[in-house]
């Protein structure tokens, strides 16, 4: 995915288009670029740097003007560089730029297209297949930029956002989209397009979404959207008050229920660029790091701490390495162990976590310096500081409860796994075929938990009323109960625990009475049997047994709630069993009228100690 930010204005607009950029590049940030048109030039600086070193070459190129385009870039064809990032030119035969494009998406049939244009005599600087766009628009540009852009849209197969611009006709901006958003700004005596409203906060007064197929021409002072059927088209207007909740809640009741229902897209992005088992993917230097290491050492709080939790179970098993676990504001203070060769990670879906970030640098004033992020958040102060980063490309969660930042770290944990793996030569070839394929699958069989939803709403109905509830698992899967009750205590208010199912017998048992639900996540593995009869112990003493169970377990109960997954999913079980815990506490909270995304006495991102 890539960030587009266009503006036509009356006024200068390359600091609204620097602005718009960073506050996209949670979309990528391979390169940036921006081309203006100015003084009757089409000019553009572009880098593999931040959008910092564009607003710096800005002022030393002196690049003003009331009309531009700018991106930024997420790699998909052709590596990250400087010609390959957008803006992408097409000139005159004399050299000087006629047509400026940005794209966010993939033109499948870029190949057949380029040698096309090759035949007709038009030069590649990249390897993108966006450079296919700006020529074959330039081929076909006949005097009105909008009937050449209905024109090239035709030939198009795949997916896209654009926006184009064409110095013979230096007032106006041509957008279109097709799989990928666009979204149409207006503002006083200017207007924009955007891939997220989040870019021209501030400057639109209203918004309009653009649907799949349409084509829009904005100038200054008007606009208009042809349909894919070359119609004129009316959208609805949002206004500045409502836009900013539309964007980011759409048809979904809260911002939390959105983004559970966003993982299968938020895993599969976050997965996007991964087609092999390589340490690349962590950093340049973790081959090396990884080779020097004899243990991970996993800090952080809240949910993450979860996630690094449930990495243990993994590491452990697939890579073999000793793998000890940290709540941040317990480790920076305690007397620990020092071992140089000891991998830091450190798990925050922020990034600014004040107690994960003083624990990383406590960590690394013991002279603990082989360390590794991962975050959500690019820009991120815990990012700035570590060696190695993979970013989950979970987008913004604004949910207080996290949710879809969770199970990308999952993915993210698993494919660490994998990797430290292989990189001790550990990993057998059919192994990593075969983990590789679960994770390419993983956004499906996510999308097929979801469908879950309606038997786990009639569970959150006998939640509803109660004030406590217990939630158990066993081995990888204590962690995912773990995570079920904080979701269910946060956002439900329910005072909720979550135990090793085999610890029940030690002292909650006591807690059980008729009153006391008891979810159980029991999935078909070695420990099933074992859980079964943490299971009996529950209901001897009338306790309410609500178990997630895999389609082809033997539990053949009617006094037991049974929720049966709709396949089994082996190592990446905790993270389809996660859904159903977010749903059930969601569903829960809902009957009972909390203020879901804003739990009393929370926060996102915890700043401050
Ligand atoms: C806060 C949030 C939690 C989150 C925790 C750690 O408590 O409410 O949802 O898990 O911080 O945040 P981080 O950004 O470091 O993952």
């Amino acid at each position: 995915m890539c960030g587009i930010i266009s503006a036509v204005s009356c006024r200068d607009v390359t600091s609204m288009l620097i602005d718009g950029l960073s506050r996209l590049e949670y979309r990528g940030y391979d390169s940036c670029g921006i081309a203006i048109y100015g003084k009757k030039n089409l000019r553009r600086v572009r880098s593999m740097k931040r959008v910092y070193d564009l607003s710096k070459q800005i002022i030393e190129h002196n690049l003003y003007g009331s009309i531009g385009l700018a991106h930024t870039r997420w790699a998909t064809h052709g590596m990250p560089s400087t010609y390959n990032a957008h803006p992408h030119f097409s000139s005159l035969d004399s050299g000087k730029p006629r047509i400026a494009l940005v794209h966010n998406g993939i033109i499948e049939n870029y190949d057949e297209l380029r040698v096309e244009l090759q035949e007709s005599g038009y030069l590649f600087e990249s390897q993108t297949d966006t450079e296919v766009l700006v020529h074959l628009i330039n081929h076909n540009y006949d005097g009105d930029i909008l009937r050449t852009v209905q024109k090239v849209t035709k030939l198009l197969t795949g997916t896209y956002a654009i926006a184009v611009f064409c110095a013979d006709e230096p007032y106006r901006i041509i957008g279109s989209c097709k799989g990928a958003p666009l979204v149409l700004g207006l503002g006083d005596g200017e207007n924009f397009l955007a891939s997220d409203v989040l870019a021209m906060a501030g400057r639109a007064n209203e918004v309009i979404y653009l649907e799949d197929g349409d084509i829009v021409d904005i100038e200054s002072n008007n606009f208009l959207i042809v349909d894919s059927d070359n119609s004129l088209a009316h959208r609805k207007r949002y206004p500045k008050s409502s836009f900013i909740g539309i964007v980011e809640l759409g048809t979904y009741r809260h911002y939390m229920q959105k983004e559970i229902f966003e993982q299968p897209r938020a895993v599969a992005d976050t997965l996007q660029e991964v087609n092999i088992v390589s340490e690349n993917i962590f950093g340049i230097d973790a081959e090396e790091i990884f080779r020097n290491i004899d243990s991970v050492l996993i800090i952080a709080c809240g949910t993450s701490y979860y996630a690094g939790m449930t990495a243990k179970y993994w590491i452990e098993s697939i890579a073999k390495i000793r793998v000890s676990v940290e709540i941040a504001s317990e480790y920076r203070y305690r007397d620990s162990v020092v071992n140089p060769k000891s991998l830091v990670l450190v798990i925050s879906q922020s990034g600014e976590t004040s107690d994960t970030l003083s624990a990383l640098k406590h960590s690394m004033s013991l002279g603990m310096n082989y360390n590794m992020a991962i975050c959500n958040s690019q820009t991120s102060a815990i990012v700035r500081e570590c060696k190695l980063c993979y970013l989950t490309r979970a987008g913004i969660e604004i949910g207080v409860a996290s949710t879809k930042a969770f199970t990308t770290q999952l993915t993210v944990l698993f494919l660490l796994s994998i990797t430290l793996a292989k990189n001790r030569s550990i990993l057998s070839r059919d192994n990593e075929m075969l983990f590789l394929k679960a994770l390419r699958h993983l956004p499906a069989a996510l999308s097929s938990v979801l469908d879950l939803e309606p038997l786990v709403v009639k569970w959150a109905n006998h939640f509803a009323n109660k004030e406590n509830a217990l939630f158990l698992g066993r081995g990888m899967h204590y962690p995912i109960a773990l995570e079920g009750a904080l979701k269910m205590k946060e956002i439900s208010y329910i005072h909720a625990e979550a135990y090793p199912a085999g610890e029940l017998k030690h002292g909650p048992l006591a807690l059980v009475t008729d009153n006391m639900p008891v979810v159980v996540v029991a999935p078909k593995d070695i420990l099933l049997e074992k859980l079964k009869s943490n299971m009996q112990e529950v209901q001897a003493r009338g306790g309410k047994l609500y178990v997630f169970a895999d389609a082809d377990s033997k539990i053949n109960d009617d006094s037991i709630n049974l929720i049966r997954m709709p396949e089994h999913y082996g190592m990446l079980s905790p993270i389809l069993h996660t859904i159903p815990l977010q749903l059930l506490a969601y569903h829960t909270a809902c009957i009972r009228g909390t203020d879901v995304d804003k739990p009393r006495n929370l926060a996102k991102s915890v700043t401050v100690e």
